[in-house]
């Protein structure tokens, strides 16, 4: 007969309601019935069914507790809330009947309802708290209001590495915990534990996920954790989940050598040998000075949501700039139809990723409309002469990433004509490395490697 206590048990959930029900009833006749100064009939007789509807839910939650595997401690104060509620529905029945009980008939019955109400809220709260996790009725509440409450808000944490320190900073503590805090922690942390997994400390890392490790000793290739993370888009076990911030190319590149180097909890980047093109992304660059100057509308909410819908990746550059990063990171078969998702912010766009994207000659005369273009990156595209040279009016355009394109020497020399340009990175081309090392006398660099990612499954798969 254990099938019947395991029903009963599941039926708790079902049960919970009843009592809840009955009581906020009760609540609503004394209401309405206040004015008259009338003592509602039916008061008693609902007070008895929530108690009898209490002691059901409390024997089917025990029951629940016996077979679902919960442990004692998670369950206890909503346990004895469960009793103690029932205890004192009851108790509101008998004190009309039992002449001992005459005491409590002295107390105003707004008080006592209003103590039922709390104590059944409690109880609801508590039980809900143990199936959904702690602070998910909180969770969406706006951060000034979790502030002001004194409740736990999510902080992003900064990577704070310059060309001067990055040898010497923590891999873990330094790079590879912020990413996964500020990423994944939302689902995998404290508050919630989304398939089983939590990120935020070492034990909860190693300990991995419902379906057990998530990263494998030194095999980025076969950690659950970059292969979820290396998914297409729209796949639906990629994480973080296609509503949510995406990871950068450079984040997802540090956490590869991070596994890569055995994961360790310990030690500077310097120590396990990363090099400093992967980390080179992270470096600060005064935005203020680095980008245009000027004042501009921030973009209606709603033309960044559009975007972001049809899985282009857009986020502010800076807090206090109106500039915008798009990636189509996401976005593999970006093409002109999609540059119709960024018109309304076009002058707000200064970097753009369409690395591995098929973008083809067409979408060239689009890019020059974006006018405060600074950061393009077209690593692993079809660049063309008759391409490339149409950004020459970019007035913007500093950094200029073909790494993996079929730049040829000609197509090389059209830069010359760029009017804002510093950088170029010709990493992966046929371009040979002892090409020039500068163009415009100096002006604009060429970067053949050392600043380039190394041959990283990132590089080969598209996103
Ligand atoms: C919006 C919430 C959300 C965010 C953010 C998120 N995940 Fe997840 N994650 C989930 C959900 C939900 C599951 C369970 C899906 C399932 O069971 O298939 C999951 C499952 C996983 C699993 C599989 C665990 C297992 O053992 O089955 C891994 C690994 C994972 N996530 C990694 C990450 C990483 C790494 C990040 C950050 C880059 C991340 N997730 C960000 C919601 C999220």
């Amino acid at each position: 007969m254990e099938w019947v206590s395991e029903l009963l048990g599941r039926l708790h959930p079902l049960v919970i309601h009843l009592p809840i029900g009955f009581l906020v009833l009760g609540g609503l006749l004394w209401l309405k019935n206040r004015q008259s100064s009338e003592y509602p009939a039916l008061l008693p007789t609902l007070f008895l069914w929530t108690g009898l509807a209490g002691a059901l839910a409390c024997l089917s939650g025990y029951l629940l507790y016996r077979s679902g595997g919960y442990a004692y401690e998670s369950v206890e104060t909503h346990l004895w809330f469960g009793l103690v509620t029932t205890l004192f529905c009851l108790l509101l029945y008998a004190k009309d009947k039992a002449s001992f009980l005459a005491p409590l008939k002295k107390l105003p019955l707004s008080a006592l309802l209003g103590l039922g109400l709390v104590l059944i809220a409690i109880t609801g709260h508590k039980g809900g708290t143990l199936t959904h996790g702690e602070g998910y009725l909180s969770e969406p509440l706006p951060r000034a209001v979790k502030k002001a409450l004194g409740l736990p808000v999510f902080e992003e944490l900064p990577i704070a590495l310059t060309a001067d320190n990055w040898k010497d900073a923590d891999l873990y503590d330094g790079v590879v915990h912020p990413i996964l805090n500020n990423k994944c922690v939302g689902c995998h942390g404290p508050t919630q534990a989304k398939g089983g997994l939590r990120l935020h400390r070492q034990e909860d890392i190693l300990s991995g996920g419902k379906n057990g490790p998530v990263i494998g000793a030194k095999t980025p290739d076969r950690s659950e954790l970059l292969v979820r993370i290396g998914l297409p888009g729209e796949n639906e076990d990629h994480m973080p989940p296609l509503e949510k911030e995406p990871l950068l190319r450079e984040e997802i590149a540090l956490l590869k050598a991070w596994v890569a180097a055995g994961h360790p909890f310990e030690g500077s980047i310097g120590e396990h040998g990363l090099e400093m093109a992967l980390l080179e992304p992270f470096f600060p660059k005064n935005a203020a000075d680095y980008y245009p100057d000027a004042t501009l509308a921030p973009v209606p909410a709603d033309s960044l949501k559009t975007a972001r819908d049809n899985s282009l990746h857009v986020e502010p550059l800076s807090r206090d700039l109106p500039w915008l990063r798009v990636s189509a990171l996401n976005k593999p078969d970006f093409s002109l139809a999609d540059t119709l998702l960024m018109e309304p912010f076009v002058s707000l766009v200064v970097t753009l990723d369409l690395s591995n994207t098929r973008i083809n000659d067409s979408l060239y005369h689009y890019l020059k409309r974006l006018p405060n273009l600074t950061v393009l990156n077209l690593a692993h595209t079809t660049v063309t002469e008759r391409g490339i040279e149409q950004l020459a009016s970019l007035g913007n355009l500093k950094n200029l990433n073909l790494n993996h394109t079929e730049i040829t020497p000609a197509l090389l020399a059209k830069l010359e004509a760029f009017p804002a340009l510093e950088k170029v990175y010709v990493f992966g081309t046929l371009l040979p490395e002892d090409g020039p090392k500068s163009l415009k006398d100096g002006t604009v660099t060429i970067e053949y490697g050392g600043y380039v990612l190394p041959g990283i499954a990132s590089d080969s798969i598209s996103y």
